[in-house]
């Protein structure tokens, strides 16, 4: 099932009287990047994706986008499909979104999965890399910002065993109209830290990161597990910064056995 709310370009599979899971996708991509978890989970799950403002389908407008315009996105997406508190699952900058929606409203949802991410905002370098990336597209294109940013996303052996694999991902995020990857850009640079809201999260959460990822260290997202009440956390083999991607079998297993738990 497709539909559009809200502007939003919003996908479901599964039975929706089943317990609802919502995925937000990481930048650049789009809400295929959670194809291996949605057609496992949702023999089980109502799984719901959409794409992210300004990226694959949704829409664009004039870019000037907000992380908290991001949340607002995703409650409408929550409404519009009448979930009744689903699961969270955000990966990156997804995870950004999806920690900002617990620390604004916890209630809405019933557990909350963070994939390959970080509470804290970024800092200067990461702000003036954020600059750099948007002035490039300005003067070279998108397909020079995207072409090294994909490549750090993934662990080198994933480039290397499953190149066509790779190219597939890679080449859909040249598909972006720019205007939209910049706005991603401002709204990551400009979000705020959620570091200190974790120990007031109350919700059944499960830590997922790649052994090799190079943007949000194992180090860095175990400390932020650790400040999570109810947290689980893996270390997730095979797998760079797109873990669900890169070792989908260990992932949805993870996932699955989390699920399992909740009453
Ligand atoms: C992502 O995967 O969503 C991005 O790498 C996040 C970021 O650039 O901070």
């Amino acid at each position: 099932m497709q539909k559009t709310i809200n502007g939003l370009y919003v996908t479901a599979k599964g039975n929706p009287d089943n317990q609802s899971i919502i995925f937000v996708h990481g930048f650049p991509y789009d809400h295929n990047m959670w194809n291996f978890q949605t057609d496992e989970l949702s023999k089980n799950y109502y799984c719901v994706t959409y794409d992210v403002r300004g990226l694959g389908k949704s829409y664009v407008g004039d870019g000037q986008y907000t992380m908290e315009a991001f949340v607002w996105d995703l409650f409408s997406v929550i409404d519009g499909m009448k979930l009744n508190k689903p699961v969270l699952c955000g990966l990156s900058m997804g995870g950004y979104v999806s920690l900002r929606a617990v620390e604004k409203d916890q209630n809405r949802f019933k557990a909350l999965i963070l994939c390959d991410t970080r509470s804290q905002a970024d800092d200067n370098e990461g702000k003036l890399k954020r600059a750099m990336a948007i002035n490039q597209i300005n003067t070279e294109g998108l397909a020079a910002f995207v072409e090294p940013f994909v490549s750090n996303c993934f662990w080198k052996q994933t480039i290397k065993k499953k190149p066509d694999f790779f190219k597939g991902i890679l080449e859909s995020t040249k598909k972006h109209n720019p205007v939209g990857v910049k706005g991603g850009l401002i709204a990551m640079l400009s979000r705020t830290d959620t570091t200190k809201a974790l120990k007031k999260f109350k919700l059944p959460t499960l830590v997922l990161v790649g052994k090799y990822d190079a943007l949000t260290p194992p180090e860095v997202m175990e400390k932020m597990a650790k400040k999570i009440k109810k947290s689980d956390f893996y270390i997730v083999p095979k797998a760079g910064h797109m873990a669900p991607l890169e070792n989908p079998e260990y992932v949805n297993a993870k996932i699955l056995k989390f699920l399992a738990k909740l009453d």
